[in-house]
Order: C-alpha cells, then sequence, then structure tokens
C-alpha cells in the first residue's frame, strides 16, 4: 500500500492533470478567513458577520442555509447574515459557510442536473455521518473543535464534478454501464481515466488544505479498508452513511459497489436503534432537500 508521502505526491500529480484538461475551482478565501477567525482566543462574531458579508452571493446562501429546520429549529427570522452568525454559533457556521462557498465555487462548473445531485447526496451525506457519530458506540469521538463529518460528507464524491466534465457525454454512458454490469462506478472511471472520483476528490481537497480526515474520506471512502488505520473509523462513518444516503433514494447516480459489513459491524450501531436512525435519516434528509433547493443550484 503507498504510503501517506506517495499518495501526496500522486495527488500533486494528478491535480496537475487535471487542471490541463478541465477548470479547477479555486478553494473559497472566505473558507479560509473564516477559520483564521474561528481559530482565535476569543473570536468576534463582528469581524466573521464582516468576512462572509463580503461575498453577496455567499451571504445570502449562508443565510438561507442558516435559516433551515436544521440549524434554526425554532424557526425564528433570520433576515441578515448579523442575526445568522448570532444565531447558529460559531461551529455550526463553519460548517454553513463551507457548504455556500463550496456550492458557489462550482455554479456552472458540471452538468446541473448533476451538480443538484450530487450536492443532495453529499449534503445527505454529512447529515447521516453526523448522525451514526452521534448515535453509534464505535464511532471515534468527535469534539466541537474536531468534527469532520458533515464537512466530509460534502466533499466526498467532489471528485465526479471535476470528472464529469472531463468525461463529457461518456459520464452518463459510464453510469449506464456501470448499472448494466454491476461494476462500481469508480472502477469503470479507473478503466477508463487511470484515476477515479475518490482520486481526483482527494486531489482537490489536498490543494484546498482541508483537514487529513477530509482527504482521507475522499479518496477512501468506496474501500475504508485501505485507509490508514488511525483513519480508518472515521472513513467507515461515512462509507456507511454514503450507503445509507443511497439507500434511501438520495443517491446522484452512482453504483457505488456493496457496504463493507466490517464497517457496519465496527459502528456498533445498537440493532434496536436501526429504524430510529432512518426515520431520524429520512427527516433530516427531507429537510437538507429544501435547504438545497432555497441555494438556487442552477437546474
Ligand atoms: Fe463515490
Ligand atoms: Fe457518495
Amino acid at each position: 500500500m503507498p504510503g501517506e508521502w506517495e499518495l501526496a505526491m500522486k495527488s500533486e500529480d494528478l491535480l496537475e492533470d487535471l487542471a490541463r484538461k478541465t477548470e479547477i475551482p479555486t478553494f473559497p478565501s472566505v473558507v479560509a478567513q473564516l477559520q483564521t477567525a474561528l481559530n482565535e482566543d476569543e473570536p468576534s462574531l463582528d469581524e466573521v458577520a464582516t468576512l462572509v458579508s463580503e461575498d453577496p452571493g455567499i451571504a445570502s446562501r449562508v443565510v438561507k442555509l442558516a435559516s433551515s429546520a436544521i440549524y434554526n429549529p425554532m424557526g425564528a427570522q433570520l433576515d441578515s447574515v448579523q442575526v445568522a452568525v448570532m444565531r447558529v454559533g460559531l461551529l455550526q457556521l463553519r460548517d454553513i459557510v463551507t457548504a455556500a462557498a463550496v456550492v458557489s465555487a462550482f455554479d456552472g462548473h458540471a452538468d446541473a442536473a448533476l451538480t443538484r445531485r450530487v450536492w443532495l447526496h453529499s449534503f445527505t451525506s454529512g447529515i447521516a455521518a453526523g448522525l451514526l457519530a452521534s448515535r453509534c458506540k464505535g464511532v471515534p469521538v468527535q469534539t466541537p473543535q474536531s468534527n469532520p463529518y458533515f464537512l466530509a460528507g460534502l466533499m466526498h464524491d467532489i471528485g465526479i464534478l471535476i470528472v464529469a466534465p472531463i468525461l463529457g457525454d461518456r459520464m452518463q454512458t459510464l453510469l449506464d454501464e456501470s448499472i448494466a454490469t454491476e461494476l462500481p462506478v469508480h472502477e469503470l472511471e479507473q478503466e477508463e481515466l487511470g484515476f477515479s472520483h475518490a482520486d481526483a476528490g482527494a486531489a482537490l481537497v489536498t490543494s484546498w488544505g482541508l483537514p487529513d480526515a477530509v482527504i482521507e474520506i475522499a479518496r477512501h471512502h468506496h474501500q475504508p479498508e485501505r485507509a490508514p488505520e488511525s483513519i480508518r473509523g472515521s472513513v467507515e462513518v461515512i462509507h456507511v452513511a454514503d450507503w445509507l444516503a443511497d439507500r434511501q433514494g438520495y443517491g446522484w447516480g452512482e453504483l457505488g459497489g456493496s457496504l463493507c459489513d466490517d464497517a457496519w459491524d465496527r459502528l456498533g450501531v445498537p440493532w434496536d436503534e436501526v429504524d430510529a436512525l432512518i426515520e431520524e435519516f429520512d427527516r433530516c434528509a427531507a429537510e437538507s432537500a429544501r435547504m438545497l433547493a432555497s441555494l438556487n443550484v442552477r437546474r
């Protein structure tokens, strides 16, 4: 199995190759600036609100996301970034701003219908991962400062938005072929291009400077057994969340391969809680579909 250094070098070469074939969106600077502001001992709400307000497109999406029932269960009226920042809390704000900024960065990049399906799948995977992480005893401990699950769910299939414009019309053929042959899409991409959307996504999030957990999750989400042992538990959370989102009707058209039994067992999902978990997922997923609709992702 290749070492970390080798994988980082491969990611760098792959990104250069991808950049020759398609446009690679740059990392939204507001997210990096926000991260710096949040790392301060006493982050200033005013400073954060001003930062977010600088990009009106991102700001209006932040207000819409923060207004959703997931972040605003009491349904308070949020009519400005300042009010949204005060209501949702700084750590949830990091997820919301990242989601708004990343969705904005990919506006018009790949086929609109595919983009919308990928975001819906990614949002619901992020939500499912958060639910699994909060309910399962085998899940690595998350702290408010280190909770990669929503972000990792949001980013795990981002490589497809890079691969799709490269494949063009071949993309749909590949999806059809995957269903006809029952071979997972990532294996067909590998045959066709020499790399998969998991490799492309890992290369992109590496270049964006996202945390190691998010990079390894993007790279190994279809094969958690290949992840480094130190991060394997987190990769398994997304692997199962990804499967759950597909199973409940929030897939993007990918045949991802089978659920790794080991991952499910290792999460330690208590069997008597599975129904309640799925019910909660369905409720949150329906909300995330409404949330995404409010973002005006182009159709
Ligand atoms: Fe995938
Ligand atoms: Fe997925």
